[in-house]
């Protein structure tokens, strides 16, 4: 197994913000859960968590996150955004693009986004983002941008019932992919997207652009229904813009899509 250290991850980065400091751990209950726990305590902005293991990975709606020990990248970065709670999608959208930037330049793999946070290959699970945020009145005291990819994964490993099937870049590829340039290039792409990018409404029309969702019909399941329509782009907060059968274009915030042909 390739061995990551914070050491080895600082030795491979030239970044303006993200990974000013890096902590590593071999074992973790969840990258978020250290990355609030620095974010509370006061850790700037750019801070960078990383494991090679999570004993309690989870994704979005309480979901968990499986990972066999080495086998992916499990990472959680600390921003603080002067932006309000409703531009949070943003980081989700940034750190997406991000990682798809660092799969193509590492592996020439073209990955697509999945809205609102998966990374998708082919019909495929590569990766998600579960973004967490703590609130100081009304503005971003801290988000936590999470990210786990399947690197080195078998998908036949992973136990449970998933929302989509899983993949990852060496099933994909046929090979073992090495996770030390994979993550320092997703790092760069970070920072420069979120130093570029994160205020500007380029933000959003990348985003769109490799959105796998867009032009298709779409069932999401909603907190209280389930909504029908035809996905037909999102606004500069991130929400899916949904075209219903009896006209109406109804902005989707929260739920799971999937795509109903
Ligand atoms: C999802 O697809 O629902 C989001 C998955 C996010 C998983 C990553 S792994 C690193 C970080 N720590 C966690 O516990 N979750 C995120």
């Amino acid at each position: 197994m390739e061995c990551l250290s914070a050491a080895g991850i600082r030795a491979g980065l030239k970044t303006e913000l993200i990974g000013r400091e890096i902590v590593f751990h071999s074992c973790v209950t969840s990258t978020n859960d250290e990355a609030r726990r620095l974010a509370e305590a006061g850790e700037p902005e750019g801070s960078v968590v990383v494991a090679d293991y999570q004993s309690a990975g989870r994704g979005r709606q309480r979901r968990r996150w499986q990972a066999p020990l080495g086998a992916s990248l499990l990472l959680s970065v600390v921003f603080r955004p002067s932006v309000s709670p409703d531009r949070v999608q943003r980081l989700t959208m940034t750190a997406g693009l991000a990682v798809v930037d660092a799969i193509e330049g590492e592996t020439g793999i073209r990955a697509g986004l999945k809205w609102p946070n998966d990374i998708v290959f082919q019909g495929g699970k590569l990766g998600g983002i579960l973004t967490e945020i703590g609130l100081a009145s009304d503005h971003i005291d801290y988000a936590v941008v999470g990210i786990g990819l399947n690197v080195n994964l078998d998908p036949g490993s992973l136990t449970g019932k998933l929302m989509m099937r899983a993949t990852s870049l060496s099933a994909v590829l046929g090979r073992e992919v090495r996770r030390l340039p994979l993550l320092c290039a997703l790092l760069h792409a970070l920072d420069e997207r979120y130093c570029k990018s994160f205020f500007s409404g380029e933000l959003q029309h990348e985003w769109t652009a490799h959105l796998t969702t867009l032009g298709q019909p779409v069932t999401v399941s909603l907190p209280d229904r389930v909504l029908e329509g035809v996905a037909e782009g999102v606004n500069a907060g991130g929400a899916l813009l949904v075209r219903t059968a009896g006209g109406q274009l109804v902005p989707v915030v929260a739920g799971d899509v999937t795509v109903s042909v």
